[in-house]
């Protein structure tokens, strides 16, 4: 068996002495599929990131990476041309598909669909097929290749006419945005990334919106008879509770809760979100409603911290630098407005620190998950399993994750500041017992389809 996707389990930093340090990748993609076990023999084909990760794929002499950097996991990385890697990486998946499935597009920030997005598209199609190429290379008779997210969207067909004896599988992480905003792509780019697609026996989703939304583009762009046997599938990932629990009580993480206890000082509550700052993420406006929320219920001034860790990401792309800096800017401001002599109404993090995160959800009152689109959002799915007094949660109906928490949680509408404002200060005042409660179905609802089962539904799905 084979997985492919861009971002593999392990990311490498070439260190001072020269020694390369291995870290665990981030996203929901990597704990999703994390998940998969050695006894699965699987090899997972990805992408190298960055120097580091060249670094280690030179010394493994382009063969699998030793497996005591990788969790026990057999991974091949590739070694793209730098070139090809930034214009499929951040030029058309991150810049462009990123922004069409998670309708990110508004003015000043508009698609531009000119020579160097031909050019930047031509590196797209040559890193699938490096792709299609190391996986046909790699798998043996009639194997199954599992074919993740948008960075991948032709790999399928690719790889179909290469080796048509695989099953193959492709399955997205991301939402799939509906067809009068998929169809702001150039009518031959949208057509190869469906049939890119369609070229897999499965194709699969986090949620059936989203796996309607693709049905839906397939219909308006290829025609009524989509040409193609490909079968649609949903599986909707859960938390991996056994994890998260024995791991959220270790000694590293007790050190972070009292070093928080600190910021937050005695007796007040907490609204925590942990996000990579990511505008889909919305993180602005959440820092925003709770300003409004400060401003129209004075009574929790004092009494509310807002720990808001926002860790960075696809920091080479301008536009989420930028991001970045607006969300340090707007926690600033809040602060110098509301704050006093011993109360730091926002306590914000930027630096991606795991232990503190799990730290955070142990002591959240209240999670803050407001998404504009998400695929899934595991944070609004962990946090109620791993709060020690169990937390309300306000959700985004525009997360994946509403469709199985929507009747426990607090929804909002993430464009609506004022909304999310009356959310918080619902979610705020819930009383304890009612909060535990909800906090425990939330946690139920959000364990039913652990990591490791959701990878065994779809390889049993694909076998069938
Ligand atoms: C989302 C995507 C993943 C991606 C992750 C982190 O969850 O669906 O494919 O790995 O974001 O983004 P990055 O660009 O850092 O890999």
């Amino acid at each position: 068996m084979l997985v492919a996707s861009n971002r593999g389990p392990v990311s490498y930093e070439v260190i001072e002495d020269g020694s390369l340090l291995a870290k665990r990748g981030g996203g929901g993609l990597v704990s999703g599929l994390s998940a998969i076990g050695p006894e699965t023999n699987a090899v997972w084909v990805c992408a190298a990131l960055g120097g580091g990760d060249r670094e280690a794929v030179r010394r493994a002499g382009g063969g699998l990476l030793p497996a005591e950097e990788t969790g026990g996991q057999r991974v091949r990385m590739l070694d793209i041309d730098a070139t090809v890697f930034s214009d499929a990486y951040n030029g058309i998946a991150n810049s462009v598909l990123w922004f069409v499935h998670h309708m990110l597009y508004q003015t000043p920030l508009e698609p531009v669909f000119d020579a160097e997005f031909r050019r930047q598209w031509a590196s797209y199609e040559a890193y699938n097929r490096a792709f299609a190429e190391a996986l046909a290379e790699e798998a043996a008779d009639g194997a199954a290749v599992l074919i993740q997210d948008y960075h991948l969207a032709l790999a399928p067909r690719m790889l179909r006419r290469l080796r048509p004896d695989l099953r193959i599988g492709h399955f997205s992480h991301t939402p799939w945005a509906p067809p009068d905003y998929f169809r702001l792509l150039p009518d031959d780019i949208a057509a190869e990334l469906l049939t890119g697609i369609l070229g897999a026996d499965r194709a699969a989703f986090l949620t059936q919106r989203w796996a309607d939304a693709f049905t839906d583009c397939c219909h308006a762009v290829l025609g009524p008879g989509i040409p193609s046997g490909t079968r649609i599938g949903v599986h909707g990932l859960g938390a991996d509770a056994d994890f998260l629990r024995e791991r959220a009580h270790r000694p590293d993480v007790d050190e972070r809760m009292a070093a928080l206890r600190e910021e937050i000082g005695e007796g007040r509550r907490t609204i925590v979100r942990v996000d990579r700052t990511e505008l889909s993420k919305n993180i602005v406006r959440g820092l925003l409603a709770y300003r409004q929320l400060l401003e129209d219920h004075p009574e929790w001034r004092e009494r509310v911290v807002h720990l808001a860790f926002a860790y960075p990401s696809r920091q080479d792309l301008a536009v989420y630098r930028e991001y970045t800096a607006e969300v340090e800017r707007v926690a600033e401001t809040i602060n110098s407005v509301f704050g006093t002599e011993g109360w730091t109404p926002v306590v914000l993090h930027v630096k991606d620190d795991f232990a503190r995160s799990l730290a955070a959800y142990r002591l959240a009152d209240v999670a803050l998950v407001n998404p504009i689109r998400d695929g899934m959002n595991l944070v609004a799915k962990e946090v109620p399993v791993v709060s020690d007094e169990g937390c309300a949660l306000v959700l985004s109906r525009e997360a994946g994750a509403y469709e199985e928490l929507g009747e426990d949680a607090i929804v909002v509408n993430p464009y609506d500041i004022g909304g999310t404002a009356r959310a918080l200060h619902e979610a705020l005042s819930l009383a304890g017992g009612e909060r535990a409660e909800r906090s425990k179905r939330l946690a139920a609802a959000a364990t039913a389809l652990p990591p490791a089962q959701w990878f065994l539904d779809q390889l049993g799905a694909l076998e069938r």
